[in-house]
C-alpha cells in the first residue's frame, strides 16, 4: 500500500476526490494536515474518516511538531491540494522529491505569494486571458517555482468570471491530479 498525506487549506474538493479515485487502487490518504480550523477539508476528513492534523503557523514554522507527525505516517508523496502557506526547507530538506503542489494558473504566469484561489482566476480574467489551466509541480523553496511535472489547459471566453473558471480549473484538477500522483508514486 503507498501512502500518501495531504496538506489543504480550504474547500478540500481535491482531497476528497483523490480519496475517492484510490478507492479501489492500492493507494491510500493516510491523513490530511490542515492550518485553518474553519476549513471546509476538516468536515470532509471526519466524513471520510481520515485522520486529521491541525497546526498553527508557530508549530509548523518553529517547531518539529509537525514535521514528527508527518514521519509517523511513513509517506510515499506528501500532496498540497489547495495548501496555502509555504513549505520550510527544514520540510523540503527532509522530504526530498516528495511534495508535490497543485497550482491552478499555467506557471510561470500567476504564480507566487498571495497568488492561490481566486485571487488567481481574479488575474487571469482582468489579463484578458483566453487561457488558464494547472500546473502541478515539485516543491521547493520559493512558491510555486518547482519543477513541473504536468499542465493542462483550459479555455478562458469573455463570458468567464472568477467562479466559472474556478470551476473549470477544479473539473482539471479532479480529472489530472489523482492520475498524475499514481504515475508519480509507482
Ligand atoms: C485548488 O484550485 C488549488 O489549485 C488551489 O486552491 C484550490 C483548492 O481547492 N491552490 C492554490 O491556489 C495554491 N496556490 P479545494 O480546497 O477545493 O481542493
Amino acid at each position: 500500500m503507498k501512502r500518501i498525506v495531504i496538506f489543504a487549506s480550504g474547500s478540500g474538493s481535491n482531497a476528497e476526490n483523490i480519496h475517492h479515485q484510490f478507492a479501489n487502487e492500492n493507494i491510500e490518504i493516510v491523513a490530511i494536515f490542515c492550518n485553518n480550523e474553519k476549513a471546509g477539508v476538516i468536515e470532509r476528513a471526519n466524513r471520510l474518516n481520515i485522520s486529521l492534523h491541525l497546526f498553527n503557523r508557530n508549530d509548523f514554522n518553529n517547531t518539529n511538531i509537525v514535521d514528527q507527525e508527518i514521519l509517523s505516517y511513513h509517506p510515499d508523496l506528501i500532496v498540497l491540494a489547495g495548501f496555502l502557506w509555504k513549505i520550510p526547507e527544514r520540510l523540503i530538506v527532509l522530504f526530498p522529491n516528495k511534495i508535490i503542489n497543485i497550482h491552478p494558473a499555467l506557471l510561470p504566469k500567476y504564480g507566487g505569494k498571495g497568488m492561490y484561489g481566486h485571487f488567481v482566476h481574479d488575474a487571469v480574467i482582468n489579463a484578458k486571458e483566453t487561457k488558464s489551466g494547472i500546473t502541478i509541480h515539485y516543491v521547493n523553496e520559493h512558491y510555486d517555482e518547482g519543477k513541473y511535472i504536468f499542465q493542462a489547459e483550459c479555455e478562458v471566453t469573455s463570458n468567464d468570471t472568477p467562479e466559472t473558471l474556478a470551476d473549470k480549473i477544479h473539473q482539471l484538477e479532479f480529472a489530472h491530479f489523482p492520475q498524475i500522483i499514481k504515475k508519480i508514486i509507482q
